[in-house]
């Protein structure tokens, strides 16, 4: 698998999921302006890899209040401005994208990190430490994905045909992905009949990234258009389906990609399991529920155009929520690298995620 992030000596390059998958381009970072600019323009997207970039997008932050700052070491002015300049650039960093609760998560621990270190050692050992910090969040994800991986396939049948929606992927993550993480871990173990991925508008990310993973995997795929959906769980071809998740709050409550609750409703019309497979840092158990959690909207172009081409006559408005809600009671389990959540979800969820 191509990686999606990868830091060397000071830069961080970002593949351009933009441009998925006609083309394989790097986008580089070498600050923290440059990174905001890159997770708000979806260069990188996905809960998880956003939090990760986020995290690098500290220490670029950290790694500039060097050139800035110098070491400040008995300083305490310098000191000062150096944790100014941190706290706002984390700020920025987490405005980038509000709906991925794992973006401010990364950022914050990146920044504790910073500005513990800022206080006994100075700037430059801040920035060591903020990298290191960067670099554990992204090993850590890969083996929070795998172990999400296992456990959700353990949930599968033998010879499923599994739905998913956008992408969750390894381009969403450090690699391997959470919904199809799932679904690689469950093909390995020849589980998987087929995988219907919703091609996802308006921005196409099942279209585009999740059937290129799954191409280049070798696991059968079968596109649909978003609306296909409901029509194929009626007809009996569907054994359950598996999301990714932005935000889950402490009553099971999900946001995720728009069209998730549309899924989730027609699941239990039909009768279907619907999974939600997530890390335990996509939790934010500070909100009681959905409703509380703020849902980005994006611009109208990406609606009324396609590939920079109006697809609607000038004059007419587009609305444009990037994710949706789904309540906790349609959500059949919970799957994290610490176990699955099964309902109660509320009851059920202290079991693997630990409140703060
Ligand atoms: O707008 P995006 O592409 O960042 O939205 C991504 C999703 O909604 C994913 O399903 C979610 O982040 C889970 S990714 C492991």
């Amino acid at each position: 698998m191509i990686p999606a992030i990868k830091w060397d000596q000071g830069v961080l390059s970002l593949l351009d999921q933009r441009l998925l998958p006609h083309e394989t381009k790097y986008v580089t970072c070498t600050d923290h302006r440059q990174m905001a600019k890159a997770i708000k323009d979806m260069v990188v997207r996905g809960a998880p890899a956003i939090g990760i970039s986020g995290g690098y997008g500290l220490a670029l932050a950290a790694i500039e209040s060097t050139m800035e700052f110098g070491c400040g070491n008995g300083n305490r002015d310098a000191l000062a401005a150096a944790e100014q300049f941190l706290r706002e650039a984390a700020s920025s960093l987490i405005a980038a994208r509000p709906t991925a609760v794992n973006l401010a998560w990364a950022v914050e621990r990146v920044l504790n990190t910073a500005l513990s270190s800022l206080g006994k050692d100075g700037i430059r050992c801040a920035a060591e430490a903020a990298l290191s910090e960067a670099r554990s969040i992204e090993l850590e994800d890969i083996e929070v994905n795998h172990k999400i991986g296992i456990n959700g396939a353990a949930l599968i049948k033998p010879g499923s045909s599994i739905m998913t929606h956008c992408n969750a992927g390894a381009l969403a993550t450090g690699g391997w992905g959470t919904a199809l993480g799932v679904i690689r871990q469950a093909w390995s173990e020849n589980k998987v009949a087929m995988v219907y991925a919703n091609e996802t508008r308006p921005f196409l990310q099942g279209a585009r990234l999740t059937a290129w993973e799954l191409v280049q995997d070798g696991i059968d795929v079968t596109l649909l258009v978003d609306s296909a959906a409901g029509y194929l769980m009626s007809l009996g071809k569907i054994d359950a389906v598996i999301v990714g998740a932005d935000r889950i709050a402490a009553n099971g409550d999900v946001a995720n990609k728009i069209g998730t609750y549309t899924l989730a409703c027609l699941c239990r019309q039909h009768d279907i399991p619907f999974y939600v497979a997530a890390p335990v840092s996509t939790f934010d158990l500070s909100l009681a529920c959905g409703r509380e959690i703020h849902v980005e909207e994006r611009s109208e172009s990406e609606v009324l155009e396609f590939m920079g081409k109006a697809v609607a006559p000038a004059g007419a408005k587009a609305l444009n929520p990037s994710f949706d809600i789904t309540p906790g009671t349609l959500v059949s389990a919970i799957i994290t690298e610490n176990g699955t959540v099964f309902p109660p979800i509320e009851e059920n969820l202290a079991g693997v995620v630990k409140r703060g």
